[in-house]
């Protein structure tokens, strides 16, 4: 999904070639000559990032900056400035402009400090995220489990909240990870700073130091200005390492010097980074088996097993089941303005299930019973077909093949004369039967019409 960014500009030139440089880097940009058309864009558009100069004619930066504040608080808005209105930039920062960079400017400069604003700016809406998968809907407790296992992990978070310790979280896909690492998370002592996820899968392996540790300005070509690495970002706060099974054997070993000593050295810094961040690492993969395999450093590994929380998949946890469906019911129908709940045959269907995506799966399959449905009960034949199919024999009735192709004809007929409106003529022809024979099924049936 392409950015959008709005760039304020009187100066044609620059204008065009901001707009230019911002193009080639796969940005949206709506460029405006004036303030107040600039005040017009932000409230129609909604855009991911505001670039504006300070003198202008119409209005002014600072009433762009406060209008853009005010409609969408999180988005950054970057001050341009020329030398004489330096003091100007500098209150604007105290104000709540991200950053302020003086002209002339090269435009590697903006760039970076584009790219840099979007990052923390993703950051920020990530932990709103979090915080408010966090918040309870009627007073209930967020993470659901009445079963012994989900009790034991209850158990063990509620110590491991108030201490400081690694923390590995191990389960399926779908099991609860994340929810589990953000709730220790808020309920640490670290709870009012930023915990910043690293989802080591999907960091392509060359750009995983440069994400991890930042680097300074003039690092490489194209390191225009410093980047703050994701420990930087978190500290003070919580470090979670997503997916730590698909880190790369070299980064392992960057890691586990973070985690011994808590440093790390930044490309083209002299000497290291000292950081105070907690760490919590997750992995649907089984890490013994990958030590065994010699992709996963032991020493990485037993660093980070400090304190393992085991989330049992949700097939091995039946009697939840129905305790999230009402719980997923009630949050999406309040979100929906729905108000429906499963009918027990139903529940017993699901709980017969066996979810190879776990907690997630069952999620979705609720929301798209609920979006669906539109009965207060959702029944049985409400849910994925492949769901029923998957259920014990035991309660199939013992019928012939001739009694359910039978009741099959029956329903079909059924559904096309209510198609059709009761229409016997249609129903025969889409049926592809003469009318008497369709005559003679509806009696035979015994369709009471
Ligand atoms: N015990 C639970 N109670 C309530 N909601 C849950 C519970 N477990 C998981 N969920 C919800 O299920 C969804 C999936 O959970 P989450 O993303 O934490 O899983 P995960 O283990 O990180 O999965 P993956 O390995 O695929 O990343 C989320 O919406 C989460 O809020
Ligand atoms: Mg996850």
């Amino acid at each position: 999904m392409s950015k959008s960014i709005l760039v304020v500009e009187d100066e044609k030139i620059l204008r065009i070639s901001l707009t230019d440089a911002l193009k080639a880097e796969g940005y949206i940009v709506l460029a405006v000559a004036d303030g107040n058309e600039a005040l017009a864009a932000l409230t129609e558009g909604d855009f991911s990032l505001v670039l504006t100069d300070i003198r202008l004619p119409g209005a002014s930066g600072a009433e762009i900056l406060q209008k853009s504040l005010a409609e969408s608080p999180l988005t950054p808005v970057i001050m341009m400035t020329a030398y004489g209105s330096i003091k100007d930039a500098v209150s604007s920062i105290r104000t709540g402009a991200f950053d302020y960079i003086t002209k002339p400017f090269d435009l590697d400069e903006i760039l970076i400090t584009v790219a840099k604003a979007l990052e923390v700016q993703s950051m920020a809406e990530e932990n709103i995220r979090l915080k408010k998968e966090l918040s309870s809907y009627y007073g209930a407790p967020n993470i659901i489990g009445e079963s012994k296992a989900m009790q034991a992990v209850f158990g063990l978070l509620g110590k491991v909240s108030r201490t400081d310790s690694t923390v590995l979280i191990l389960g399926e896909s779908g099991t609860g990870k994340e929810l589990i690492a953000s709730t220790i998370h808020y309920h640490s002592a670290r709870k009012n700073k930023p915990i910043i996820r690293v989802n080591c899968a999907a960091l392509p392996a060359d750009l995983i130091e440069s994400e991890l540790f930042g680097y300074e300005k003039g690092a490489f070509t194209g390191a225009g200005a410093r980047k703050p690495g994701r420990f930087d970002l978190a500290d003070g706060g919580t470090i979670f390492l997503d997916e730590i099974g698909d880190l790369p054997l070299l980064t392992q070993t960057k890691i586990l010097r973070v985690l011994e000593e808590r440093t790390f050295e930044r490309l083209g810094a002299t000497g290291s980074v000292k950081v105070d961040v907690r760490i919590i690492a997750a992995t649907n993969k089984d890490l013994v088996e990958e030590v065994k395999k010699g992709r996963f450093r032991d020493d990485l590994y037993y660093r980070l097993n400090v304190i393992p929380v085991v989330l049992p998949p949700l097939r091995q946890r039946k009697q939840d089941i129905p305790l999230l469906i009402d719980a997923f019911a009630r949050r999406l129908g309040d979100r929906m303005g729905i108000n429906a709940s499963f009918s027990p045959e139903a529940v017993d269907a699901l709980m017969n299930y066996s979810f190879s995506g776990n907690v997630r799966e069952l999620l979705n399959i609720v929301e798209r019973c609920m979006a669906l449905s539109s009965e207060k009960t959702i029944r049985v034949a409400d849910l994925p077909a492949h769901i029923v199919k998957t259920r014990p024999s035991a309660r199939t009735p013992l019928l012939s093949l001739q009694d359910v192709t039978m009741e099959a004809e029956k329903s079909h007929i059924v559904k096309i004369l209510q198609l059709t409106k009761g229409s016997r003529s249609k129903t025969a022809e889409i049926l592809g039967i003469s009318r008497k024979t369709l005559w003679e099924k509806i009696n035979a049936h015994q369709l009471d019409l």
